[in-house]
């Protein structure tokens, strides 16, 4: 009932006006990552109802890449993708199934609908497609001292397993991202397929007895603190505890020159860098 309402308002719509496009809705959708021989279902989400349905061509980087045409025998043309297979199985009019997917199959990704009479195309926006390899091992943290005294420069690295595209990483001090100024990626010669960060930074007597130091090796990069393992197309992560070390000045009672140096201590240590909440 409501399907063949539409149906009419269009063919109406078609006839008594040029611009039809508040009838013919049609958007692609393709998922933004799939993972190295996966397959991937591209859906083209148009209102057009079957029978008046033509045409749904998809499109990878402005080429065409495959066409159903309703009517003609075989409907499909059985075209070469590059980066896959088609997975007939699961394709249909609306619906492109590419399996077995290669990073050649990356790309950009739109469908066009046509419809039969009167004839009428509408093209969707495209949409990114990127196939990864993912990351085979979690990343490893190097750092040379796990104990620290306040005032001290703590100097971590963090490298990521080999993937591609390459993850980005992120530090998080104490499940915080801390500024960017204290992370800094570095170039490791023979390092094609992974990345490092270093993360430097003055230790606060804010930061408690123990700093968890966690690193995320991700693909996409960091999103928010709100983001789990399920928002990442690839995420691995490896955490370490350092321990920042009891002040050790002697406290003699009744000597004031002791109280005086806690004091400075005291106000060195909050005038150091607290990490934004
Ligand atoms: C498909 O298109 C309809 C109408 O344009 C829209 O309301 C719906 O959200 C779309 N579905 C998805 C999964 O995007
Ligand atoms: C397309 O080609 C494959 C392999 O060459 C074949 O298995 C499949 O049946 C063909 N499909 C169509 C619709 O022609």
């Amino acid at each position: 009932m409501y399907s063949s309402l539409i149906r009419w308002s269009f063919v109406l719509c078609l006839v008594l006006f040029s611009d039809c496009k508040d009838l013919l809705e049609l958007s692609a959708i393709v998922p933004r990552y799939a993972k190295l021989g996966e397959t991937v279902v591209l859906k083209c989400n148009h209102t057009v109802v079957e029978n008046q349905l033509y045409k749904v061509q998809w499109t990878k980087n402005g080429d065409k890449l495959f066409q159903y045409i309703r009517g003609r025998v075989p409907p499909y043309i059985n075209h070469t993708i590059p980066g896959a297979k088609i997975d007939w199985g699961q394709t249909k009019p609306s619906e492109l199934a590419l399996m077995d997917v290669q990073h050649d199959a990356s790309g950009q990704y739109a469908c066009t609908v046509t419809t039969e009479s009167p004839i009428y195309s509408k093209t969707s926006e495209s949409h990114d497609l990127t196939v990864i390899k993912i990351q085979s091992t979690d990343p490893t943290i190097e750092i040379f001292k796990e104990v620290f005294n306040v005032g001290d420069i703590l100097d971590a690295t963090c490298t990521s397993g080999p993937s591609k595209p390459v993850p980005e990483i992120t530090w998080l001090v104490n499940g915080r991202r801390p500024p960017d100024t204290y992370m800094k990626p570095i170039v490791k010669t023979a390092l094609d397929s992974a990345s490092a960060m270093r993360l430097t930074f003055p230790v606060s007597d804010k930061l408690g007895a123990e700093v968890h130091l966690t690193c995320l090796s991700t693909i996409p990069g960091f999103i928010n603190h709100k983001a789990d393992y399920h928002d990442y197309a690839d995420y691995r992560t490896t955490s370490i505890i350092v321990s920042v070390a009891a002040k050790s000045e002697p406290v003699t009672a009744g000597c004031g020159k002791e109280f005086i140096s806690i004091v400075v201590v005291a106000v060195t240590a909050a005038a150091a860098v607290v990490f934004k909440t």
